[in-house]
């Protein structure tokens, strides 16, 4: 299948698959063709051997201010069904290998909603966040109740998502939302530094520490531990956990095959 790729801009450093929001001129709204642009190249990343980490950034004043109001605008139910753009979004939950979001400007509704879609959230220090999809008459709908909800709990989740207010890159550390701040002009450079880090990382293990504290949403304390422990056995099939033992035995840098 050909994607031509015009509302996104596709990019690689080493190991790193950046992917970059690009519609400045309406600070990156999501319609559906860019989501489906979106999700297109991070299976691609995915599949490709060479890739260990995936970037996403928004290009110009923001990371993405919401879903395309312009598209949304005549819409009605029974388009919004038959369309049925959410499994697109939904795809995003199967990708393996971590994402990353770097965020700056304006982190606002289904923006806000790809965010939490992501593994681990870097903040410009001016970034903006909210859902003010209740002051158009309507409410999130890529799982902004659901993620923000299991992410800062109840009442927090309520206070952003009905009043609409925007908050600060500070308050959503303080809730847990990002987990770390960084001056803006900074945040490109600290992206780059934890995708590096990360992506030197056994690729199983990384892999597996993602399904692992995602089954963390989804299954009773129990039930995930027994999934856990079933990663950590598989863990010990791998060439990389012999190399990774064996190397700090002998006082040598690891040298790790992603197998
Ligand atoms: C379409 C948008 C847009 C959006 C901004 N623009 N956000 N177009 N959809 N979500 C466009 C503006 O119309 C404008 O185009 C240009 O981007 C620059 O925006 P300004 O408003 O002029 O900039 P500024 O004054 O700095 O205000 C920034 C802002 C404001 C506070 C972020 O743009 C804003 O409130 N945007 C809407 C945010 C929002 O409501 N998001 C939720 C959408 S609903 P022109 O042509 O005039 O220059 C949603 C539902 C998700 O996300 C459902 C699941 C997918």
């Amino acid at each position: 299948m050909v994607n031509n790729e015009t509302m996104i801009k596709t990019a690689r450093d080493n190991a790193v698959g950046i992917i970059t929001l690009n519609r400045p001129e309406v600070l990156n709204a999501l319609n559906i063709k860019m989501v489906a642009e979106i999700v297109f190249a991070l299976e691609r990343f995915d599949r490709d051997e060479t890739v260990k980490v995936m970037v996403i950034q928004g290009a110009g004043r923001a990371f993405a201010a919401g879903a395309d109001i312009d598209e949304m605008l005549d819409k009605g139910s029974i388009d919004l069904e038959l369309h049925n753009q959410f499994t697109d979004w939904d795809r995003i939950a199967k990708i393996k290998k971590p994402i990353i979001g770097a965020l700056h400007g304006f982190v606002l509704g289904g923006g806000f909603e790809l965010a939490l879609s992501c593994d681990i959230l870097l903040a410009g220090q001016n970034t903006e966040f909210g859902f003010p999809e209740v002051g158009l008459g309507i409410m999130p709908g890529a799982g902004g109740t659901q993620r923000l909800t299991k992410l800062i709990g109840h009442q927090r989740a309520m206070k952003w998502l009905l009043t609409g207010a925007r908050f600060s890159a500070a308050e959503a550390m303080n809730c847990g939302i990002v987990s770390s701040v960084f001056p803006d002009e900074l945040l490109k450079e600290e992206t780059k530094k934890m995708a590096r880090a990360i992506a030197e990382k056994p690729a199983l293990s990384v892999r597996l520490i993602k399904e692992s504290v995602h089954k963390a949403n989804e299954l009773s304390l129990f039930e995930g531990m027994q999934q856990e422990r079933k990663n950590f056995y598989l863990l010990f099939s791998s060439e990389d956990q012999k190399e990774g033992m064996r190397a700090f035995k002998e006082r040598r840098k690891a040298d790790f095959k992603g197998r």
